[in-house]
């Protein structure tokens, strides 16, 4: 049979402890899950400011359904434009200080097509090895030469500059705050190198947008970068609780996008409820900063009392703390183990993370109580204690 391939490949999956199955989730995302069928407290959401079932972003998206209809019923460049498309980019181009923004369908999506959009044969980018697979496939798609540089070093970053000073252009992409980490990129040192050897710079902020500087716009703006990295995108799917994506940058950047951007042009339009949802988000998030605070104050009781009980989250500036385990089928005990304690913290596992580098990717929420923390910290006792 032509489709026998597909069980083998299920079997070596199977054999190699990576088989992957969904969990059905019966409520709404607090920080109380019902999970097949189950009560857990969840330490595994990137819905950090706790703001997914707020009030506030429902309202706005039923009122959007009322207003403007359910489906866009069209690429953003036929009929799918709607007002609220357009209302949403002023909204984040403000938020992030750039001249302009464009809203895509998903994190995904921007990335590929951003990057097979300013690069091509003959360009170079530059990407740290650590990078989203979203942007590991963006570089693919771009056919230009990629260069995968060691996490964070900007020596083999500069050396990799050096080396490629024929190429015709050069792109710099890193996220700003590592999803399956939590740590930050040296922005600052990266951009000196961008312009010392005339290359852009693109920065991730999936898990930066909401978080971090004055408003809550990212890692760029807390570091006071935003003229200096070309294109910054992030998601609205993550900390603002909805779903979708942007690119924020200049005018030129935006005009570009849409007329070559070929995940941007060559897809339906997001449905007006998921517009207003996003900018119910940012009004929110703006109205209500203590969110934020609240989020710091559960990341240091967690990471305080872990260290306390023995275990060392690696350097995270950031609600991911990652607990390195190292082999995947011991990772995924834990993980057992912990939910069979009411505690839901993810294993990861290649080919997510590199091999050998399996962990549990605990995330923190606006929305956590200090009794959830304490019977998280409960649990991680009750096995350190057990093993
Ligand atoms: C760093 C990073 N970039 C991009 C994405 C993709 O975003 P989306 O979920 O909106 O597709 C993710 C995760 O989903 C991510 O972690």
């Amino acid at each position: 049979m032509a489709e026998g391939f597909i069980k083998t490949e299920l079997d070596q999956i199977k054999e190699a402890g990576l088989y992957r199955r969904l969990r059905r989730v019966e409520c709404d995302q607090g920080p109380i899950l019902t999970l097949d069928g189950r009560e857990v407290i969840n330490f595994t959401s990137n819905n950090y400011l706790g703001i997914a079932n707020h009030p506030d972003l429902a309202a706005a998206a039923k009122e959007a359904i009322d207003r403007y209809g359910c489906g866009s019923g069209a690429s953003r460049l036929i009929s799918g434009n709607m007002t609220l498309h357009e209302e949403l980019e002023t909204k984040i181009a403000e938020f992030k200080g750039t001249e302009a923004a464009l809203v895509f369908n998903s994190g995904f999506q921007a990335n590929t097509g951003i990057l097979s959009t300013l690069a091509g044969e003959g360009d170079a980018i530059f990407s740290d090895a650590l990078n989203h697979a979203s942007i590991i496939d963006g570089c693919r798609l771009s056919r230009a030469k990629t260069v995968a540089y060691a996490h964070g070093d900007l020596g083999q970053l500069e050396a990799a500059l050096k080396q490629a000073a024929q190429s015709r252009r050069k792109l710099i992409v890193t996220e700003s705050i590592f999803s399956m980490d939590g740590d930050e990129a040296p922005l600052a040192g990266m951009v000196d190198l961008a312009e010392k050897y005339g290359a852009m710079v693109m920065v991730d902020e999936a898990h930066a947008t909401g978080l971090y500087g004055a408003t809550g716009a990212g890692v760029v703006a807390k570091l006071g970068l935003g003229e200096r990295v070309v294109v910054q995108m992030g998601t609205l799917g993550k900390a603002l609780g909805g779903f979708g994506a942007y690119v924020a940058g200049s005018r030129a950047l935006r005009e570009l996008l849409i007329n070559r951007c070929r995940s941007f042009i060559f897809t339906t339009a997001l449905p007006p409820a998921v517009m207003a949802m996003a900018i119910a988000a940012i009004d929110l998030i703006s109205r209500e900063p203590e969110r934020r605070e609240t989020l710091w104050s559960n990341c240091r009781k967690l990471t305080e009392g872990l260290h306390a009980l023995g275990f060392h989250v690696g350097a995270s500036s950031s609600p991911i703390l990652p607990l390195i385990i190292g082999d995947a089928a011991k990772c995924m005990k834990f993980s057992e183990q912990l939910l069979d304690r009411g505690v839901f913290a993810q294993g990861i596992r290649p080919p997510t993370v590199p091999p050998g580098t399996s962990r549990l990717r605990i995330t923190l929420m606006a929305t956590h109580t200090r009794e959830h923390i304490d019977q998280a910290l409960k649990a991680f006792e009750e096995i350190s204690v057990s093993v």
